[in-house]
């Protein structure tokens, strides 16, 4: 299968961690397809760790819980395939899972088999417990060819959380997708800092093997598994979102999808946000603006009119297919400033004769063509998407 852009599915680890089943997953699945996530493509269903007995069977084989999926993994594979989806699972490189639940570690060819047995599409490969003495590209390349050699394909999930620069290589061994970061926790903080700490690392992404910097966290609000810090604001996961759209990042929805709150779930929903995600040039975004935010607000505790916030104004500029591009405007400071494009920056200089005609990402809403500069003033913790379109002006 080509993998032509950045995939889209659930994942059950941060909602929901160890307290998975059959019938969650079922469930989870009926409700991304009546609620229109499928047909929005997001198309894989990934179940994450804990879903094992502690234990190997006799045969040497992975063992599904039968409490938590007492039909086995083969007829849920079945079901969720009937819906329309694809079906991921989980395992390690490591000999135990993060969670401690057995791991491939010198069962790679064995566990790849049983996985192509049940009917997996996808395979989230994480890093825990790996041992010092092996060498982790070895393993994940052992990982990558023990899949080849089942004749399904399956797409590798790479998950070294960054260790030795998996930009630089993992693509080569193989694999569809790598995580680049540490574990997303659902404050702002976490995930806008996994973003950034990318951006410099996302040149190499692309068609068959996208950087992935975690699953989403849009709807948690604090609660689940990777809740920690400040409850997100509605206006801090847009931010979420238009990072991972604009930077073509991998969308596994974290969230509890059969119950997603109105506004997370429109926004995952957001047609102008998933069509620069899945823009089908997958170019990375220029930084055309990387600063400071400047608050002018009155603040009575301090007396003051002027509170400088250094490297917290960011805009990204993403070329697209046809004559279109988007444009995202951060403000990673937590109070309102204003975020510059100057479109000099991005190659239109004043008196090129060339204006953009924008139209806001998240709203819809025409606001007209603009020449030589269009700068927006954000709130704190909050950004501004906007597609373009290059115009005559
Ligand atoms: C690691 C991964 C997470 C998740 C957990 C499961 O921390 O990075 O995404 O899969 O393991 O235990």
């Amino acid at each position: 299968m080509l993998l032509n852009t950045p995939p889209m599915g659930w994942n059950s680890w941060n909602t929901f961690g160890g307290s998975i089943s059959d019938s969650l997953i079922r469930e989870t699945a009926q409700a991304m397809r009546d609620k229109g996530y499928l047909a929005a493509g997001y198309n894989y269903i990934v179940i994450d760790d804990c879903w094992s007995l502690r234990e190997r069977g006799a045969d040497g084989r992975l063992v599904p819980d039968p409490e938590k999926f007492p039909h086995g993994m083969k007829a849920l594979a079945d079901y969720v395939h009937s819906l329309g989806f694809k079906f991921g699972m989980y395992s390690c490189a490591g000999v135990q899972t993060c969670a401690g639940y057995p791991a491939s570690f010198d069962h790679e060819y064995i566990d790849a088999e049983t996985f192509a047995a049940w009917g997996v599409d996808y395979l989230k490969y994480d890093f825990c417990n790996f041992p010092a003495s092996a060498d982790g590209r070895t393993r994940y390349a052992t990982m990558s060819m023990a899949l080849k050699a089942t004749g399904r394909d399956i797409l590798l999930a790479a998950c070294n959380w960054g260790t030795d620069a998996p930009w630089d290589w993992m693509k080569s061994l193989g694999a569809g997708m790598y995580r680049s970061t540490g574990d997303i926790q659902d404050n702002f903080k976490s995930f806008t800092g996994i973003a950034r700490s990318q951006l410099a690392h996302f040149a190499c992404s692309g068609p068959s093997c996208f950087n992935d910097i975690d699953m989403l966290t849009i709807g948690m609000y604090g609660k689940g598994n990777v809740a920690l810090g400040d409850k997100p604001t509605d206006a801090e996961y847009v931010t979420q979102f238009a990072l991972w759209c604009l930077l073509g990042a991998p969308l596994m929805i974290g969230g509890d999808v059969r119950n997603m709150p109105p506004f997370a779930e429109k926004l995952l929903l957001n047609g102008r946000f998933l069509r620069i995600n899945q823009d089908p040039e997958c170019r990375v975004p220029q930084p055309v603006y990387q600063g400071r935010i400047i608050n002018n607000e009155y603040d009575p505790e301090t007396g003051t009119w002027w509170r400088e916030y250094p490297d917290s104004g960011l805009t990204l500029f993403k070329h697209m297919a046809g004559n279109t591009f988007a444009v995202g405007y951060f403000n990673f400071a937590p109070k309102a400033g204003e975020v510059q494009f100057i479109f000099a920056e991005a190659g239109l200089p004043w008196g090129s004769g060339y204006g953009l005609r924008f139209t806001d990402a998240l709203t819809g809403e025409e606001l007209g063509v603009h020449r030589d500069y269009f700068h927006q003033r954000v709130d704190g913790h909050a950004c501004r998407v906007l597609l373009a379109e290059l115009v005559r002006a």
